[in-house]
């Protein structure tokens, strides 16, 4: 698919069919992931493939907002080693966005659920929780999980209403740079 095509109709999906990812599929994802760019090349990410039902399960419960994972075939846990590399968020969210439109462009679909800065219960956070279940090392710290799958929801592609010209200044911050109602992207 065009990258544009893919760009527009990207949607976070949440409700996915009860079908297995194949394993070259699985491969592609990866591949995309290893195709970022990092800071210095530093390349600190690390990834967990998880399609073990109780393991999914478990991660739907990692905090609100979580539960489309509990039909999920498959999450990748996107973790990345805070002592190789002080911008490892940059990174590792780098490479997690690779991982989500490589998946649209493979016929998949997938959404980010959000475990860096967020809260299982009132006591422990999500990462906490996720660090627990997989036996994650502490010099590597958890940026989010994405959902992938083949989708049991439809969704709009993305339209002109996400052209927010009036968020791009020219030279001085809060002078635009378009004038609105004359875009030139298709
Ligand atoms: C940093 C980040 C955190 C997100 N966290 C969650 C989340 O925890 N749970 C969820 O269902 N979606 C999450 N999303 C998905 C957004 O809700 C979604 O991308 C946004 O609503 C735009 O919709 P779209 O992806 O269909 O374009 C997150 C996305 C980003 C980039």
């Amino acid at each position: 698919m065009e990258l544009f095509e893919v760009l527009r109709r990207r949607r976070s999906v949440r409700r996915f069919q009860n079908r297995t990812v194949p394993h070259e599929l699985i491969e592609k994802l990866f591949e995309a992931a290893f195709l970022s760019p990092s800071s210095f090349n530093k390349r600190p990410w690390h990834f967990i493939v998880v399609d073990d039902r109780e393991k999914l399960k478990a991660l739907s419960n990692a905090k609100l907002g979580a539960s489309g994972l509990a039909t999920a075939p498959l999450a990748i846990v996107v973790t990345a080693d805070e002592s190789r590399s002080d911008v490892w968020i940059e990174d590792a969210s780098i490479s997690a966005e690779h991982i989500q439109l490589a998946a649209f462009d493979l016929g998949l679909s997938s959404f980010w659920v959000q475990i860096r800065n967020r809260m299982h219960d009132e006591r422990r956070t999500s990462e906490e929780y996720v660090r627990e279940l997989f036996g994650i090392p502490s010099n590597y710290r958890v940026l989010c999980i994405i959902g992938v799958g083949y989708p049991a929801e439809k969704k709009p592609p993305h339209g002109e209403e996400v052209f927010e010209w009036d968020n791009v200044s020219h030279n001085v911050f809060g002078e635009p740079w378009k004038e609105p109602g004359n875009s030139s992207v298709q």
